[in-house]
């Protein structure tokens, strides 16, 4: 039977499935479920420096052959997030990804040492939401030089590894996956959401989301994820976590395939359940028996040849 176990950063993942940021992430019930469906790691919704309401409902709609969300990163206040965080931390035997998320360097810097006091296994900053005002997410992400200062500030105030988590919404993602591993980020998650896009109601002749524009998950990004994957394996020298699109065994081998060492799963619980974690691993472990392959190392990078 071919071997799971995969690294991130020095962190030791039972297997290569990383329940993404922003998919029952709130509570440490719900990152609970997450694991004992078989996650190999959960990363938490991203934690911001203000309570946060985010944009009305309706916030995610369900297109052919992905969804639609414009959730606007609500959050609760930094004090409620991170007693969350500490209690999952406690209460999990998997690792816990804390993301986190702020406007400003400063205020980057400050959230990070606040959630690094509670010890999670790993940081994950959030430089890549589409669905927010211009000052920040993806307004930073598609700016090497903001994402760099960001990172290198953070890394100041943390002596937790750094993920940085790119969005896709830019013309050479290799430009800013350099910027952030020079500022000294320890490991990059690729791909946020994609556009954002919009869906019209033709009966009422009115935009479904609340925010009219909301960034694209699931099967319909699989192919940009993999890309982006694949350009960076090739331009930097730190870990990638592949997340877009990831539904079966097979989809998560060929993520691997193109150089990621681990894959965020979202989407895919809305379609498959929460035990999409150990389904996926079960694929995967028949997927790679069948082709000789016996460990995850064995495939990571393969498609590079
Ligand atoms: C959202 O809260 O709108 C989605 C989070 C993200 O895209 O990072």
């Amino acid at each position: 039977m071919a071997e799971l176990l995969t690294e991130i950063c020095g962190t030791k993942l039972r297997n290569p499935t990383i329940l993404a940021a922003g998919i029952l992430g709130v509570t440490s019930a719900t990152l609970e479920r997450a694991a004992n469906s078989g996650a190999g790691a959960v990363t938490t919704k991203s934690i911001g420096p203000i309570r946060r309401e985010g944009h009305p409902n309706p916030v995610v709609v369900e297109t052919p052959c992905g969804l639609l969300n414009a959730v606007g990163l609500s959050c609760p206040s930094p004090e409620e997030s991170i007693e969350e965080l500490k209690k999952t931390i406690k209460e999990l035997d998997i690792p816990v990804i804390a993301s986190f998320y702020a406007h400003s360097e400063l205020e980057f810097g400050n959230l990070a040492e606040r959630i690094s006091g509670v010890k999670p296994h790993l940081l994950e900053a959030n430089i890549s939401c589409p669905n927010v005002e211009n000052d920040f997410g993806m307004a930073i992400g598609t700016d090497a030089e903001a994402s760099s200062r960001i990172t290198a500030e953070i890394k100041s105030m943390t002596d937790i590894p750094l993920i940085v988590k790119l969005t896709p919404n830019v013309t050479d993602i290799r430009e800013i996956a350099r910027a952030v591993e020079d500022a000294g980020a320890d490991a990059i998650a690729v791909i946020n959401t994609y556009g954002p896009g919009m869906a019209i109601n033709a009966e009422t002749g009115r935009p479904v989301l609340s925010n009219m524009f909301g960034g694209l998950s699931g099967p319909a990004i699989k192919p940009i994820a993999l890309r982006c994957v694949y350009e960076l394996y090739d331009e930097v020298g730190i870990p990638l976590i592949g997340i877009g699109g990831i539904q079966t065994g097979k989809d998560m081998a060929e993520m691997l395939m193109a150089g990621a060492s681990a894959c965020g799963i979202g989407t895919a619980i809305m379609n498959r359940g929460v035990e999409v974690f150990s389904e996926i691993c079960r694929e995967l472990e028949e997927f790679m028996d069948e082709h000789g392959y016996s460990r995850v190392r064995d495939i990571v990078g393969l498609a590079h040849r």
